[in-house]
């Protein structure tokens, strides 16, 4: 079969079909963080700046927008894309006055040119009413063809609890298999100095009690000292919506399905972050080096391997020499993998 042949009409659902017109699998897309576009009109109160706008009458792109990632500018952006954290709901909420929608839900486009010019997991039950939707669409329309699920990055955690909230027999009907490529299955040392999502800090089930993860001058903090460490950054938000989130798909239960586990090796990734001045958080660490694939240490990327004596069906692993955590989504071997398990099924 002409594997170069495949036409990918979506990105969020991907349809591939032959030029004969022979039926594929089709594929559903599920990105990482920051891998889909947000457009957003605004009514907002008040601006951080006089020279940011107020009001809009329309929805223009707010991520990816390289514009508005320039000096001054981007304190507007941030005011606009940043969430509230109501700590009485436990919910988040967008800043006042920005309404923000996600385009293209089910297409390839919003996540092919993340950038216009040229888009936390509890919170998201709307997205997996859609995605059970898109899957069962995708899974009709191409004459009863099962899916196959291609996660990236956070997108692994996602489809994860997804699946693990699916019946077998939905899974046995709907899903060919789940491709994971560069999977977050136990969170992560780096995003501790970003605090970009409270969800990926390091597992209890992957690094151990004594291990430290951030040497202050004061004091070190293990993953049992995070209730600390979020207060003594000024950012008590943050061990909340950890608690709201860690325990999601931690211990971690086997997917249900056939898996592919892709992910990079041998690219330096942190391990430990080493503050010495004494207004530590406010200044850059120094970085202790771990193996992984620049963003995900490797003992998280190997998660996909403990569900090997979890369930009957296959766990398929293939590691990919010096593949970082961005750039496996564009590397050659990965792609002719996945042209050769797309076509094979
Ligand atoms: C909740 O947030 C309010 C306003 O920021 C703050 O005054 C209060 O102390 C917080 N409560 C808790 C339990 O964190
Ligand atoms: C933090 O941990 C490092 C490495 O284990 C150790 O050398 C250092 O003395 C510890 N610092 C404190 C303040 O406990
Ligand atoms: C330590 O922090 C202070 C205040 O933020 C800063 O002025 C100073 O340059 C920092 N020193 C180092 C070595 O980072
Ligand atoms: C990663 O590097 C080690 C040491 O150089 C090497 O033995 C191993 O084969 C590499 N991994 C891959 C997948 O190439």
């Amino acid at each position: 079969m002409a594997v170069d042949k495949i036409a990918i009409l979506f990105l969020f659902g991907i349809f591939a079909f032959t030029e004969a017109g022979t039926k594929l699998n089709p594929v559903v897309l599920v990105p990482g963080d920051g891998g889909s576009q947000f457009q957003a009109k605004l009514n907002k109160p008040t601006t951080v700046a006089s020279y940011c706008i107020k009001k809009t009458d329309y929805y223009y792109d707010l991520w990816l927008n390289l514009e508005q990632l320039v000096p001054f500018l981007i304190d507007c952006f941030v005011d606009n894309m940043r969430l509230e954290y109501d700590n009485v709901t436990r919910t988040t909420r967008n800043s006042p006055g920005v309404d923000v929608k996600i385009p293209g839900f089910g297409g390839t486009e919003t996540v092919e040119w993340l950038d216009h010019s040229h888009i936390s997991l509890n919170e998201m039950k709307l997205f997996f009413v859609d995605l059970q939707q898109l899957i069962e669409r995708a899974y009709y329309t191409t004459g009863n063809q099962k899916v196959f699920l291609l996660a990236h990055s956070m997108g692994n955690p996602v489809t994860l609890y997804f699946l693990n909230h699916m019946t077998n027999a939905w899974k046995a009907k709907f899903i060919q298999s789940f491709i994971s490529l560069a999977g977050v299955w136990g969170g992560a040392a780096k995003p501790i100095r970003l605090m970009i999502s409270a969800w990926l800090m390091p597992s209890d089930q992957f690094w151990g009690p004594d291990e430290v993860l951030v040497m202050a001058p004061t004091r070190n903090y293990t993953i049992r000292d995070y209730k600390q460490l979020f207060k003594d950054i000024n950012y008590e938000t943050g061990y909340m919506m950890w608690e709201d989130t860690h325990a999601l798909i931690n211990p971690l239960k086997a997917p249900g399905v056939e898996m592919h586990c892709l992910h990079g090796v041998n690219v330096t990734t942190p391990k430990a972050f080493r503050y010495t001045n004494k207004t530590w958080h406010e200044s850059y660490p120094e970085t202790i080096p771990d193996d992984g694939d620049g963003t995900v240490n490797i003992r998280s990327l190997h998660g996909c391997l403990k569900f090997k004596k979890m369930q009957k069906q296959p766990i398929y692993h293939k590691e990919f020499d010096k593949a970082e955590h961005m750039q496996i989504l564009n590397l050659k071997s990965v792609i002719d993998y996945l042209k050769k398990v797309f076509v094979k099924s």
